[in-house]
């Protein structure tokens, strides 16, 4: 941890100016005296952002802030005559978000693509996931922003949301722990997190407008329980409001979201921001303790300032909003005077995001080890428009300005593969053609992704060159999604050419007894049970950052032994998922409404979305079900084989602990990630069949060693909620405890036997 020697040295200069011309200065007075000497358009200034450039309000402006930090989301309000200073708020997940030029700079800003955030949940790493926000909160402090826009937990309710590549996981235990992992390493810096979207922004489509309409069982087990984690295990600097309704009530203007359960019963201690132009009402937006309106607009100051004049805002409320405010820019770097180098380690975090990913890669399939590939094999044909123009993340704020990608085939270059290259020009003439007809149009036009070419099928000429010519087949499919749109239905679904190009390639290079491997450069699930048999191996590697070629080119290769398991489940068909009954599909992005609206029962899964599926998230629904997935939730394979021996179990009245012994039973060094589900005794309430409670991941296993993994689960966390007590609520008796290495291939089966316990809560009243 590097929490830098500034924060000691830096309140000397302001020392100095504690009497600047006889008023209070922030962090030398006392800050309710600070807070005292501000006007009432002082506060309110505070409260609202600094605007964006070419903001008009219906715009969506991402990355317009000028001053200070190019590129940056936001700013906060200066007030230099009290010591308050503005700081900066940049996006993302996968990465920092600035501009990678200055006009008349000859110097470059560009920052470190790292993998989104689908794929370093998919390691299920928490120490690696540190690891890497230390590296992302490096550049944030010094390219001089202080509060990353980051991470984001939405759960993952339907495969095609548009956004689901910057979120984790289906699991709010997984999406909560790696969650809090990426903030302790981001916030190890001194700058500050905005745990994002809080919270029911599970769809794209009418993101401003759209009112989810849920159950407080379900919003408390499912969708509000990763921001639980998150809170209680890391201390995030700030939160950031969701931009939707939740039965009928903007999450911005809830109180009951922004401070009864946030801060009163989850002990949350910073400070609350919308999401940019998120919410209608800024003195309801006040009153509920989102503190902050960013990026900030004329009407919303004007009727803060009204809302006090008029009564219908009490000053003391605002007061407190102000407060949180600057006891955030109290921890920033920029008050604290850091002088920022503008220079931060590209090349050491180049090194972070080519290893981390390998991790959170996921093995499909892979028969008769033809992974790792022989060393027989030396020569490469490689298929797949997007092998030629590889992607490294999504769209929208979740995007980084990086400097490069590492394009598969120099990947595999680098790790000594000779890649066959008479095909390439064809590619690169017909991607660069078909991104220019299919650019994007319309409003959002510049934020949208280009929807990747068709694939190109070889003739069968020149496949029989490239078989001859080549030891084994690559074929790289690519899906890219982002903000302001959720995937199509096309998108989950493989099209004729992509199929007739796995067929063509398997058929001609299995008729020479040489191997095919597909490899999956998308950010989300799609369809593969109707394919998968077909090649030899298939690898996720999801969108894995600007070092994605080598990170790809290491794990074909054997130098990196995949440890990725999934974080969600791929059905056989996108109707398996409950949530399909209740999703958007296929709308145009034409549909959506400015923030500022009213609610609105018009059109299903456009004003409103029923979350009828209630707790049935991802694999909940299919083992109660008894759906067969086509890859079930945990999923991974590994260029090693791991026993598990008998677990010990131990409890106590606070918590229920499990050890297991983990041996490396092949013959390569490797990882395995401890899945522990439990099922919980027949009770007053519903359960799911099973759920995630606990996991971990071993070290790096040589063959034949062992590790021995430890997984506590609190009492408290065995809890369902009791929506008529108002409390979560622990059934007496035997519980069932499943040690897997996914949630349906379970190793250890043990049982404990746990006492009732009831934890009473405030009532939240976001119910129908
Ligand atoms: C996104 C946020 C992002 C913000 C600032 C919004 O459109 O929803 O995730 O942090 O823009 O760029």
């Amino acid at each position: 941890m590097k929490f830098k020697s500034f924060i000691l040295l830096a309140s000397l200069p302001l020392m100095a100016a504690a009497c600047k011309g006889g008023e209070p200065q922030l962090g030398v007075a006392n800050i309710d005296k600070v807070i005292a000497a501000m006007t009432l358009e002082e506060k309110a200034h505070l409260c609202v952002g600094t605007g964006q450039v070419g903001a008009t309000g219906d715009d969506p402006v991402v990355g317009a802030t000028t001053k200070l930090v190019p590129g940056a989301a936001g700013t906060t309000y200066p007030i230099p005559r009290l010591g308050i200073p503005s700081v900066v708020l940049a996006d993302g997940p996968a990465g920092l978000r600035i501009n990678p030029t200055r006009e008349g700079d000859s110097q470059t800003y560009y920052c470190t693509h790292f993998p989104i955030g689908t794929l370093l949940a998919s390691t299920w790493n928490t120490e690696l996931v540190e690891s890497v926000g230390e590296s992302i909160g490096e550049e944030v402090l010094e390219y001089g922003a202080d509060v990353l826009l980051a991470p984001a937990l939405n759960i993952h309710r339907n495969p095609l949301c548009g956004r689901n590549f910057e979120y984790y996981s289906e699991d709010p235990v997984v999406a909560g722990k790696i969650a809090a992992a990426y903030t302790r390493g981001v916030q190890s810096n001194g700058v500050g997190v905005s745990l994002k979207h809080y919270a029911f922004n599970n769809q794209e489509t009418n993101r401003m407008a759209n009112d989810v309409r849920i159950d407080v069982r379900t919003a408390r087990e499912i969708y509000l329980k990763g921001f639980e984690i998150a809170v209680k295990e890391s201390d995030p600097w700030t939160v950031m409001s969701s931009y939707n309704f939740v039965n009928g009530i903007y999450t911005s203007e809830s109180h009951d979201l922004q401070t009864t359960l946030l801060r009163d019963e989850w002990g949350f201690k910073g400070m609350v921001m919308t999401d940019w132009f998120g919410g209608k009402d800024a003195v309801a937006q006040m009153k509920a303790g989102n503190d902050m309106l960013q990026p900030g607009r004329e009407g919303q100051f004007e009727g803060i300032v009204e809302g006090v004049k008029n009564g219908t805002l009490d000053e003391k409320v605002l007061d407190l909003n102000v407060k949180r405010i600057l006891e955030m820019i109290l921890r920033t770097p920029r008050f604290k005077g850091y002088k920022y180098s503008n220079k931060p380690d590209l090349k050491a975090h180049a090194a972070v995001t080519r290893s981390s990913a390998t991790e959170g890669m996921v093995l499909l399939e892979n028969k008769a080890n033809t992974l790792p590939l022989k060393e027989s094999v030396k020569k490469l044909a490689v298929f797949g428009c997007t092998s030629y123009n590889f992607i490294a993340g999504g769209t929208g704020s979740g995007n980084v300005n990086h400097a490069y990608v590492v394009s598969l085939l120099d990947g595999l270059k680098n790790v000594g593969y000779t890649v066959d290259e008479s095909v390439k020009g064809k590619y690169e003439k017909y991607i660069a053609e078909e991104n220019e007809r299919n650019k994007p149009t319309g409003p959002y036009a510049m934020f949208l992704p280009t929807p990747a070419p068709k694939e190109l099928v070889p003739s069968s000429a020149e496949l029989a060159k490239m078989v001859a010519a080549n030891d084994a087949a690559v074929i790289t499919l690519g899906r890219l999604s982002g903000e302001f749109q959720d995937r199509q239905l096309a998108d989950f679904t493989l099209d004729e050419k992509e199929k007739a190009l796995i067929k063509s390639v398997c058929d001609a290079f299995h008729a020479q007894g040489k191997k095919v491997v597909v490899i999956l450069n998308v950010g989300g699930v799609i369809e593969t049970a109707s394919w998968k048999s077909l090649p030899d191996a298939v690898l996720l590697a999801w969108q894995a950052g600007q070092e994605g070629g080598n990170s790809v080119a290491d794990v074909l290769s054997g130098k990196a032994n995949p440890s990725g398991k999934l974080t969600m489940t791929f059905p056989i068909s996108f109707y398996d998922h409950a949530s399909s009954a209740n999703f958007p599909i296929n709308v145009k992005t034409e549909m959506m409404k400015v923030d500022g609206s009213e609610v609105s029962d018009a059109v299903k899964n456009v004003d409103y979305t029923n979350y009828e599926e209630g707790i049935h998230v991802g694999y909940r629904h299919f083992d109660a079900c008894n759906v067969t997935p086509s890859y079930p939730f945990g999923y991974g394979l590994s260029y090693t084989t791991f026993g598990y021996d008998k677990p010990e179990v131990s409890s106590d009245k606070d918590a229920v602990s499990v050890k297991v012994k983990i041996t490396n039973t092949g013959k390569v060094a490797g990882k395995e990630v401890v899945q522990l589900y439990v099922s919980a005794p027949k009770g007053k309430l519903e359960k799911p069949v099973q759920e995630l409670k606990a996991f971990a991941k071993t070290p790096l296993l040589a063959p034949g060693e062992s590790a021995e993994i430890s997984l506590k689960v609190p009492v408290y966390s065995l809890a369902s909620f009791d929506e008529s007590a108002s409390a979560w609520v622990v059934d007496e008796g035997s519980y069932a405890l499943h040690i897997g290495a996914s949630s349906r291939d379970i190793r250890q089966e043990a049982s404990v036997q746990v006492a009732a316990a009831s934890y009473k809560v405030n009532a939240i009243k976001i119910d129908k």
